[in-house]
C-alpha cells in the first residue's frame, strides 16, 4: 500500500512502517485489491529467493512458489473468495483462531530451495478505516525443520508401532507355544502318572504272582511226599482196618468161649485143676480184660479212623484221586450242605450268617470247593475259642468273570509273625491230634487248581477274613 493509495499516513511513518516491514525477520509481502505486490521485505527475498524489486507493482508474487499462475491465501482473501479456499488448498488450510477473517495453510513447495520447503502461511485481511478491505498481508513460515522432525518422529513412531507388532506377535507366539508345551506337559504328565498307576498294579501282581508261585513250589514237593506216603500207608491202614473188624468178631467169640469154660467150671472135679485156674484168671484179671480190651480196641479203631482221614487228606492234597468232574455249580447249594455237615461242630460256637451276593453259577469241581469252604468255616469256629461267636459267609461278584467267597469270624485274629506260614502244609497252631495243619495248605491247592486266588485280611484280637476269587469260565480244564 502506498500513500497514494491511501493518501492519509504521514511520510515519516510510512517510511518506519516501511522499515519495520523490511526488517521484519519473518517473510511478509502485501497486495492490494488489484492483486499486485506493494511489499515484499527482505527475509521474504532471503527465503523465497525473489528479489523486492522483481515483485513489488507486478501480480507475479506466485511464481516465488507455483510453476504456474494460481491464487494465493492473499489473492483468494482479498477477491472474498473464501469458498474457493477448499478448491486451491484441499484440506491444508485452516481459519485462523487468532484474527478473524485470516486463514492458515501449510505445503511442501519442491520449486524453492535445493530439494524443497515446507512453508506455514497466515494470511490476513487489510482494511481501512470503514472496514472495506484494501489488501492482505501473507507471512510465511519455513517450518521444513519441524515437519522432519515430525516426519522423523512418526517414522520413530511407525518404527516403534512395527517393533512393538513383532514383539507382541513374537509374544504372542510365545504364549501359544508355551501353552501348548503346558497342555504338552500336563499330558506327559498325566501318562506318566497313570503308566506310574499300572507299573504299580504290576508291581502288585508280579509279588502276588511270586507268592503263589513258591506255595505252589512248596505244594509241588510236599504233594510229591504226601503223594508216597499216603500210597505207602494207605495199604496197610486199610488191611490194619479190615484185619480190626475181623478181629473184634474172633475177640466177641473168645469171650463167648471164656463166658462157656467160666460156666463148665463148676463142674470139674479134680479140685487141683479147679484151683489152678481160678489162680490163672486171678492173676490175668480176666473181668478186668473183659472190660478193658472193647474200650482199647474202640480207642484203637478211632485212631485207625484218623490215620485214614489223614491219608484221604494227603491224596486229596497230592490229587490222587482224580475221578471228579468239572461242571456248572451254584456255589450257594454247596455252601449252605457244607454248612448243615458242619453245623454240629460249629452251633455250641458261633452263630452263622448268610450273606449272598446275586452270583452266576460257575466252572468248578463242586466237592472241592465244598472242602474249601468247610476247612475255612471249621478254622474260623476254632479261631472264636470259647466264647459265642459269629461266622458271616458271603459271596459276591468280581466284575463279569468272577466270583467271591467270604467267611469273616470275630475270633482271635491271626499273629503276624505266623501269617506268612499258615498256608504251609502241617503248619497248625492247635495241640497234637487236634489239627493236621492240612486244611489251608488244601484249600489253597485247590483254589489254585480252579486258578484262583486267597486272600487273607486279620486283626489280631478283632477276627479273619478269608476272601475266596474264583473264575466262572475254567480256560482250560487241569485234571
Ligand atoms: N480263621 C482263623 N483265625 C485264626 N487263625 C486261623 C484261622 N484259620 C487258620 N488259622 C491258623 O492257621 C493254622 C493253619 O490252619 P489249617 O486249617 O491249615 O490247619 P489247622 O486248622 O490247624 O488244622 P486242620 O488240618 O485240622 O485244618 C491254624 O492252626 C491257625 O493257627
Ligand atoms: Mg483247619
Amino acid at each position: 500500500m502506498t500513500s497514494s493509495t491511501t493518501g492519509t499516513p504521514p511520510a515519516s511513518a510510512e517510511i518506519a512502517l516501511s522499515e519495520f516491514f523490511d526488517g521484519h525477520p519473518v517473510p511478509t509481502f502485501a497486495i492490494d485489491t488489484a492483486h499486485v505486490v506493494t511489499h515484499w521485505n527482505r527475509a521474504c527475498e532471503h527465503l523465497l529467493g525473489h528479489s523486492k524489486e522483481a515483485m513489488i507493482g507486478t501480480d507475479n508474487h506466485w511464481q516465488a512458489f507455483y510453476g504456474h499462475r494460481r491464487p494465493l491465501l492473499a489473492d483468494l482473501i482479498v477477491a472474498g473468495l473464501d469458498n474457493e479456499l477448499d478448491m486451491h488448498y484441499q484440506k491444508k488450510w485452516w481459519a485462523s483462531t487468532l484474527i478473524p477473517g485470516a486463514c492458515e495453510a501449510e505445503d511442501f513447495f519442491p520449486l524453492i530451495g535445493a530439494s524443497g520447503l515446507w512453508l506455514h502461511f497466515t494470511a490476513a485481511p487489510l482494511r481501512d478505516a470503514l472496514g472495506n478491505i484494501v489488501g492482505a498481508i501473507e507471512t510465511i513460515r519455513d517450518v521444513s525443520k519441524r515437519k522432519e522432525a515430525e516426519t522423523a518422529l512418526r517414522l520413530v513412531n511407525d518404527n516403534l508401532e512395527v517393533v512393538v507388532e513383532r514383539r507382541t506377535a513374537q509374544l504372542a507366539d510365545i504364549n501359544e507355544k508355551l501353552q501348548a508345551d503346558i497342555v504338552r506337559r500336563h499330558l506327559a504328565e498325566a501318562d506318566l502318572q497313570r503308566s506310574n498307576l499300572e507299573l504299580a498294579a504290576l508291581n502288585e501282581q508280579l509279588s502276588r504272582a511270586q507268592q503263589q508261585l513258591v506255595q505252589s513250589d512248596k505244594l509241588a514237593s510236599i504233594g510229591q511226599l504226601a503223594a508216597g506216603v499216603a500210597h505207602e500207608i494207605n495199604n496197610p491202614i486199610g488191611y490194619i482196618f479190615s484185619n480190626f473188624t475181623t478181629l473184634q468178631g474172633y475177640l466177641d467169640q473168645l469171650f463167648a468161649m471164656f463166658d462157656a469154660y467160666e460156666g463148665a467150671e463148676a463142674q470139674i472135679g479134680a479140685t487141683d485143676v479147679a484151683a489152678a485156674l481160678r489162680d490163672l484168671r486171678k492173676r490175668i484179671d480176666l473181668d478186668f480184660l473183659r472190660e478193658d480190651i472193647p474200650s482199647l480196641m474202640a480207642e484203637s479203631r478211632e485212631g485207625i479212623v484218623r490215620v485214614r482221614h489223614i491219608v484221604q487228606d494227603l491224596k486229596d492234597f497230592s490229587r490222587v484221586d482224580t475221578d471228579q468232574k468239572w461242571v456248572w455249580a451254584n456255589l450257594h447249594q454247596g455252601i449252605d450242605s457244607t454248612l448243615n455237615i458242619v453245623g454240629n461242630e460249629i452251633k455250641y460256637r458261633a452263630t452263622v450268617v448268610k450273606e449272598y451276593g446275586n452270583i452266576p453259577d460257575i466252572e468248578c469241581l463242586p466237592l472241592q470247593i465244598n472242602q474249601v469252604v468247610m476247612n475255612l468255616v471249621v478254622n474260623a469256629a476254632h479261631a472264636v475259642g470259647e466264647r459265642h461267636g459269629r461266622i458271616s459267609v458271603r459271596t459276591g461278584c468280581d466284575g463279569d468273570d468272577g466270583v467271591w467267597i467270604e467267611i469273616a469270624d470275630n475270633g482271635s485274629g491271626i499273629p503276624a509273625d505266623i501269617l506268612s506260614r499258615i498256608f504251609d502244609p502241617f503248619f497248625t497252631t492247635k495241640p497234637v491230634g487236634k489239627g493236621t495243619g492240612l486244611g489251608l495248605s488244601l484249600s489253597y491247592g485247590i483254589v489254585q487248581r480252579h486258578g484262583g486266588r486267597i486272600e487273607v485280611n486279620t486283626t489280631p484280637g478283632e477276627g479273619t477274613c478269608f476272601r475266596v476269587h474264583l473264575p466262572v469260565h475254567q480256560p482250560r480244564i487241569v485234571t
